[in-house]
C-alpha cells in the first residue's frame, strides 16, 4: 500500500489486517509515556481545506504517537487565501520535506490527483461526497468490538447518504466484510443509482430497524445541499431521526454509531448521545488507533510487511538504548 484513497483499495484481507494490528497501536495510548519510536524522523503534513475536528487532531496524535513531526498546515491562514493553487501548495509542502501528507477538501479526487504531484504518501481524510477511508476502518473496528465477526450482520445506516462520503466508504467495508447493509433515507436523499450499490434500500426507518444489527447515523449535510431536499427539519427528524422510543425499540444491545459533528435534534434525539449503546466516544477513541495502524503501514517497517507488534516498543526503552 503506497496510498490509501478510497476504501475500494483495500481487499477484505487487507481490511482485516488493520483491524489485526490495530489493538496494538490502542495500547500505546495505555501506557504510562503514551509514544513509541516506529516512525521517528518521519514527517506527516496535515492538509485540511475543509473544517474538522476529529479527523485533524487524530491523525496527528496518531502521528505523534508514532514519533512522527507534524506539519499542520492552516490553509485558512496559508497562501492559498492568495491565490496559491493546490498543487503548487502540495510541492511547497513537500519541498520542506514529508513523507506522507493527509487532505481533505470539498472536491471529490483531490487525493489521488495529489498522488500525481507529490512523492509523498497521500491519505485521504475526506473528498467531497467521495471516500472517507478511515472512518470506514474506524467503525468496522468499533462494530467488530461490539459484535465479534461482521459477516451475515444487517447493518443500517440511515440519513444523508445522497452527499455521504461516510456512507461510501461503509458500504464498501462492511460488505467487503460480510456484512449486508441496509440504507434509509428519503428518496431525495438516497444516491442516483442506488441499485448499483451492493445494498438493501429502504424508506421507512421503523421497519428497517426491526432486524437492524446495528445502526450508523449520518448528519445531514446542509453546506453540500444546494436545494431544499427536505420539506423542514422537523418533519425529517420525526421520520428519520433516532428518537429515544426509537432507540429503546431497538435495544440496548444495539450499537449506535454516528460520525460526528452530530446534528442533535436532527438526525438523533438531544439525549440519545447519552445512552451506552451510542459508540461516538468510542468511534473517536479507536480512530487515533486505527489511523496510527494506517501510517505504520503506509510508513513504517509495517511498509515492508514487518507485523506492528514486534516494532512497537515504548519510546522510553528505546531511549535507554
Ligand atoms: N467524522 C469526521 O470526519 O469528523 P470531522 O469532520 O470532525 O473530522
Amino acid at each position: 500500500m503506497n496510498h490509501l484513497l478510497s476504501i475500494d483499495d483495500l481487499t477484505a484481507a487487507d481490511i482485516r489486517e488493520i483491524l489485526r494490528i490495530t489493538p496494538s497501536f490502542a495500547e500505546v495510548a495505555e501506557r504510562r509515556i503514551s509514544k513509541v519510536p516506529a516512525l521517528r524522523g518521519q514527517t506527516v503534513a496535515l492538509l485540511f481545506y475543509e473544517d474538522s475536528t476529529r479527523t485533524r487532531l487524530s491523525f496527528e496524535v496518531a502521528a505523534k504517537r508514532l514519533s512522527a513531526d507534524t506539519l499542520n498546515v492552516s490553509v485558512s491562514t496559508s497562501s492559498v487565501n492568495k491565490g496559491e493553487s493546490l498543487r503548487d501548495t502540495a510541492e511547497t509542502i513537500e519541498a520542506m520535506g514529508i513523507d506522507a501528507v493527509v487532505v481533505r477538501h470539498r472536491s471529490s479526487g483531490v487525493p489521488m490527483q495529489l498522488t500525481k504531484w507529490v512523492d509523498a504518501a497521500v491519505i485521504n481524510a475526506g473528498d467531497g461526497w467521495h471516500q472517507h477511508p478511515t472512518q470506514a476502518l474506524l467503525d468496522c473496528f468499533t462494530l467488530e468490538q461490539q459484535l465479534g465477526d461482521l459477516t451475515g450482520r444487517n447493518i443500517v445506516i440511515v440519513g444523508d447518504i445522497r452527499h455521504s462520503r461516510v456512507a461510501r466508504s461503509d458500504v464498501g467495508a462492511f460488505t467487503r466484510l460480510g456484512a449486508e447493509v441496509t440504507l434509509v433515507a428519503p428518496p431525495t436523499l438516497l444516491p442516483a443509482a442506488p441499485d448499483t450499490w451492493p445494498v438493501r434500500i429502504e424508506t421507512n426507518l421503523d421497519r428497517a430497524l426491526q432486524r437492524a444489527d446495528a445502526v450508523c447515523l449520518l448528519r445531514m449535510q446542509r453546506e453540500r445541499q444546494h436545494e431544499a431536499l427536505v420539506p423542514d427539519l422537523r418533519e425529517y427528524a420525526t421520520l428519520y431521526g433516532l428518537t429515544a422510543q426509537r432507540a429503546a425499540a431497538l435495544g440496548p444491545d444495539v450499537p449506535i454509531l454516528h460520525p460526528g459533528p452530530m446534528n442533535r435534534g436532527v438526525e438523533i434525539a438531544a439525549d440519545v448521545p447519552d445512552l451506552d449503546q451510542v459508540l461516538v466516544v468510542d468511534q473517536v477513541r479507536n480512530g487515533v488507533a486505527v489511523r496510527m495502524a494506517v501510517l505504520f503501514l503506509l510508513l513504517g517497517s509495517g511498509a515492508a510487511g514487518m507485523p506492528a507488534p514486534a516494532l512497537v516498543d515504548d519510546v522510553e526503552t528505546e531511549d535507554a538504548r
